[in-house]
Order: structure tokens, then sequence, then C-alpha cells
């Protein structure tokens, strides 16, 4: 077996290989149940232990009831025991990357202040950022009594 290379210290987040949680992302957009809009959307959520969960976005005629990748990954998770999570891949089959809308943003928070969020097209390429950057000053169940 080949030594594992160095990590990529440009990159910010723990030393996951996200090169490979992205893959899986984009492997979960292709199971994407998206007839109106046509955009494939998949997420790859890493938990504290090392395990990943997948999810994609699930559209519905009446549209307002669609459910991104994203929190469909969540709810994968948490209905499997696992709370604690160290990054997500989103992916799409759109050009571009998609940053996690803010229903998205403040579902993570819930769960993972401290997440690292990667994100990626299909012709983009990866780009990390914290979701504290992407929701400063949020609303958190600290602030409940
Ligand atoms: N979508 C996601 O799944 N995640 C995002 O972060 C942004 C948008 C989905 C919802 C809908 O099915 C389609 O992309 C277009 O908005």
């Amino acid at each position: 077996m080949q030594p594992k290379p160095p990590a990529d210290r440009s990159r910010p987040g723990p030393n996951d290989d996200v090169e490979d949680l992205m893959r899986v992302a984009h492997a979960a957009a292709q199971l994407a149940y998206a007839p109106y809009s046509k955009v494939r959307v998949g997420a790859a959520l890493l938990g504290e232990d090392g395990q990943v969960y997948t999810g994609c976005n699930v559209e519905n005629a009446s549209y307002g009831l669609t459910l991104c990748a994203e929190r469909s990954a969540v709810v994968r998770a948490i209905a499997s025991g696992e709370r604690r999570f160290r990054a997500i891949a989103i992916a799409t089959d759109q050009p571009q990357a998609f940053m996690p809308c803010g229903a998205c943003r403040q579902v993570l928070l819930e769960f993972a202040p401290k997440l690292w969020v990667h994100v990626q097209g299909s012709q983009s390429a990866l780009e990390s950022v914290s979701l504290a950057e992407l929701l400063p000053r949020a609303f958190s169940p600290r602030d409940l009594p």
C-alpha cells in the first residue's frame, strides 16, 4: 500500500479526504428527483465517526415542498443515529457550484456550527468555506433559554 500523501494545508477543514467526499456527493446528485428544475444536487455529510450520509434534492409538484440535498442528508444522518458532523460536500450537475440555501445553512448549524462546507459544480474547482462564514451571527440552540 502506498503511504498517504501529506494533507493539503491550502484548503480549510480537517485532514479528511475532501476529494473522496466530493466524489460521493457527485454520485448522490445522480439520484436527485428533480423533474421541475432539472437541477441535480447531491450532498455527502461526514459524521464525526467517519461515516458518510448522502442526500439529494427531492422535488414535488407542489414546488414549495421541495427538499434540498443538504437537508435530505441531515435527515438521513439523524435517523441513522449520528448527530455530530465534520464536513459536508455539495455537488451539482450545473457548471458552477451551489452554496447551500439559507434554510439548509440554518439546519446544518443546529448540529454542526463548526462545519466545513465543500462545494463543486460540474465545471468548477472544489471550493471550501466554513459554515460560520456562510451564516454569521446566526440564531442557534444556545440562544434559547
Ligand atoms: N437545491 C439543493 O438541493 N441545494 C441547494 O443548496 C440549492 C438548491 C435544489 C432545490 C431544487 O430542487 C433545485 O436545487 C433548484 O433550486
